[in-house]
């Protein structure tokens, strides 16, 4: 086999990690979740959660991939040989094969958006279309599909290349990009007249709405944003080398993530204010109010609202695709290291088969929407599937195998370094407390709440 891939450096460990983090959850989840569950209250419950939950949780997927520089299926035949922990390895190769089955099919909206964006479809004129141009193009079957198809077939090309010369190269430019592009939509946003009310939705705090609800809100929004539970973080880490601190680029990618999403939040709530429209959760709130914003500013400030949109539906593309990238990544690995398959081959295989389920999952808001799966379309169901269970059952066994399973020792080894992070060995003692008993309880809670609420 041939030798394996590192990353080049801490900036590079910390922009993949990132890249896989922010994506549509922190664009179209977070700041309608924040503004719901009491603003600011929500915002420093979530940090709390983040630094003492999740972030303990990336640690462990970080650390049996360094560990072992290995898949996960491969780290955990290493770790745990002729156990059923291998299960685990498995459950992590399919879990984010359907998450990307489902997830490129938004990103396949975004190519669609930017298209119609450069295209300058979104004209003052028209604006009373716009809202209803999102229902017309999901339930329909060609074009939908098609955007799947680029999305997917950008998503492979970066990973054929590899992690260096692909992901790392991809994430390397497109993260700072990034943060550009959303910094200036939200100046943007909050010059609009009336926007403050957008600001003050996100950051009043309101501690009466910090209900158990908004709890496991919190927590399955940070897990879900920090891409955790389904190996694709233990994967990246298995591509880090030995001298850097994990700690450190944990901490970083964190960080980066929380930073990104109250930027979103800026960016999209003043605009939705401004624009005098209730916020809505999901799809609606990027690819119907926003759209219908721009076009609507468009007569006020024509160029600026036309560029606006370019930006927007660019930022909205190139946050999905690191994301997507790190889905793919992981059942490439898996394949070209445990059934030896050449990269270009197990790109193409997970290729055409998320192509197939994302179909069915693209056509379920059209052709498809009658056909239903415990009483969910099939888009739906895949999402409940992965969110509610298999990602939470990832994290959570994530986590007892790193606290109870593995050896301390072995644990301490790669979170100092060998000891010699003086500043992660003083604070491994409460991370390795976190680990063992806080966040398997924390994760209880997002399941529970999950599988019954
Ligand atoms: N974190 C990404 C987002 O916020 C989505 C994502 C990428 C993900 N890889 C993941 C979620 C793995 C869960 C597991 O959009």
């Amino acid at each position: 086999m041939a030798s394996r891939e590192h990353f080049g450096s801490r900036a590079a460990v910390i922009m993949a990690m990132a890249g896989s983090a922010i994506g549509l959850g922190n664009i179209w989840r977070f700041p309608f979740i924040a503004g719901q569950y009491g603003g600011a209250a929500f915002i420093l419950v979530y940090i709390f959660f983040c630094l003492l939950v999740s972030l303990p949780i990336l640690l462990c997927e970080s650390v049996i991939g360094r560990r072992t520089h290995k898949n996960t299926v491969g780290a955990m035949k290493e770790l745990a040989p002729g156990s059923g922990w291998k299960f685990l390895g498995l459950l992590t190769v399919i879990a984010p094969v359907i998450l990307l089955s489902y997830y490129s099919v938004v990103g396949g909206w975004s190519v669609e958006y930017l298209y119609k964006a450069v295209t300058l479809q979104f004209r003052p004129e028209a604006a009373s279309e716009v809202p209803g141009m999102f229902g017309s193009f999901v339930s329909s079957s060609g074009r939908p599909v098609l955007c799947l198809f680029v999305f997917l077939a950008i998503t492979a090309g970066i990973v054929y290349l590899g992690v260096k010369k692909g992901i790392e190269r991809f994430s390397k430019v497109s993260m700072p990009v990034l943060f550009v592009l959303v910094l200036v939509i939200a100046v943007y946003s909050m010059t609009l007249a009336g926007s403050n009310e957008g600001v003050q939705y996100l950051v009043r705090p309101d501690f009466s709405k910090l209900t158990p609800d908004a709890l496991a809100a919190a927590l399955g929004q940070s897990f879900f944003s920090l891409s955790l539970g389904a190996g694709t973080m233990l994967t990246y880490s298995s591509y880090v080398s030995k001298d850097e601190d994990l700690v450190a680029s944990g901490a970083g990618t964190a960080v980066s993530d929380l930073l990104f999403a109250v930027l979103a939040g800026f960016a999209v709530m003043p605009a939705v204010f401004a624009s005098g429209i209730a916020p809505t959760a999901g799809p609606g709130l990027v690819f119907e109010t926003l759209p219908f914003i721009f076009a609507k500013m468009g007569s006020a400030a024509g160029f600026m609202s036309a560029a606006a949109s370019v930006v927007f539906f660019l930022t909205i593309l190139v946050a999905a695709l690191t994301s997507s990238i790190s889905m793919m990544e992981v059942g490439v690995a898996y394949l070209v290291e445990e059934r030896h398959v050449s990269r270009h081959r197990a790109t193409l295989g997970i290729f055409f088969f998320s192509f197939a389920a994302g179909i069915l999952c693209s056509l379920s808001f059209g052709p498809l929407s009658g056909v239903k799966i415990a009483g969910n379309s099939i888009f739906d169901f895949l999402d409940k599937l992965c969110s509610n269970w298999l990602l939470t059952l990832g994290a959570l066994f994530f986590c007892l195998f790193v606290g109870w399973k593995m050896d301390k020792s072995a644990v301490r080894d790669e979170l100092t370094n060998g000891g010699s992070r003086t500043f992660n060995a003083r604070v491994f003692p409460v991370i390795y407390f976190l680990v063992r008993y806080i966040a398997p309880a924390a994760i209880l809670l997002v399941f529970l709440s999950g599988v019954i609420g």
